[in-house]
């Protein structure tokens, strides 16, 4: 019986007690009988406030510049990594629109974003705004973004840069998580299997990959190959093959694709 089925009960037999005592009831003997079999109504099931939310919270585009600036000033500081703390030049944010439809994301800062704070302003950047810039975008009507926000560290006297490491990527993740947040992009790319790895946990190689849609927190994920191995590999045929997922960006997003754009790097 449950908590109510005993309260009525109670109240019932109170009720009947009285009554054998002589005491006058304005209650009739129909209510009283009543009370004996209560009728337990079934809880009406109501969603909870959270099932009721959106999925995504929306962020207003008046809210995302002081949000993404609050966020910023952490991450400026950040120290979670300190071995790159110590060595990095300047924490690599992010650049671009806040209301952008399209992210791309890199693995990390190389030198020359180290030294200038921005995200892919090397040579592989130049090729990512060229890029960029022939699906239709200017470079600041996208958001640019690496996984990781600090230049990975190197022996001293080298040049070169390293793949970061996963317990980096995954410590640094949650600051691009809750840019993506801010910014909600219709569609992401992955630049590189790193940036896949960082994003997704996948180790898949590109080319199993690429060409096809994947998902960061609902948002569509389209991977690619890095700039850095287009300049790499300067055939046409890699250079089709990026641009043939940038196509697959370009329809996803609902944009008008010319003829000339649709054929580009086609081996003639
Ligand atoms: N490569 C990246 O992945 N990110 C940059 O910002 C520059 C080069």
């Amino acid at each position: 019986m449950s908590d109510f089925q005993n309260a009525v009960q109670v109240v019932h037999d109170a009720l009947v007690k009285l009554r054998d005592e002589g005491v006058e009831l304005r209650v009739s003997r129909d209510t009283l009988d009543a009370l004996r079999h209560p009728v337990v109504r079934k809880k009406i099931e109501t969603p909870s406030a959270a099932a009721a939310l959106p999925v995504k919270a929306k962020v207003s585009s008046t809210d995302k510049a002081p949000k993404m600036a609050a966020m910023r000033e952490r991450v400026l500081v950040c120290e979670k990594c300190t071995h790159l703390a110590s060595t990095r030049t300047q924490v690599v944010f992010g650049v671009g629109n806040l209301d952008a439809e399209l992210m791309f994301v890199g693995e990390a800062p190389g030198a020359d974003e180290d030294l200038q704070g921005e995200p892919f302003v090397g040579k592989a950047g130049q090729l990512l705004t060229k890029i960029i810039e022939t699906m239709g975008f200017q470079r600041d009507e996208v958001y640019i973004a690496n996984v990781l926000k600090c230049r990975p560290d190197m022996p001293a006297g080298s040049t070169g840069n390293r793949k970061p490491t996963s317990p980096e990527m995954q410590t640094c993740l949650p600051y691009l998580r809750q840019q993506i947040e801010i910014i909600q992009p219709r569609a992401m790319v992955a630049l590189g299997a790193t940036a896949m790895e960082g994003l997704t946990g996948s180790v898949e190689p590109m080319n199993r990959l690429r060409g096809r849609w994947h998902e960061f927190e609902g948002i569509p994920l389209m991977a690619t190959y890095h700039p850095a191995y287009l300049l790499r590999n300067q055939s046409l045929s890699e250079k089709r093959k990026v641009w043939e997922d940038m196509l697959l960006v370009l329809e996803r997003l609902g944009k008008p694709i010319s003829e000339k754009q649709r054929n580009y790097f086609l081996q003639k």
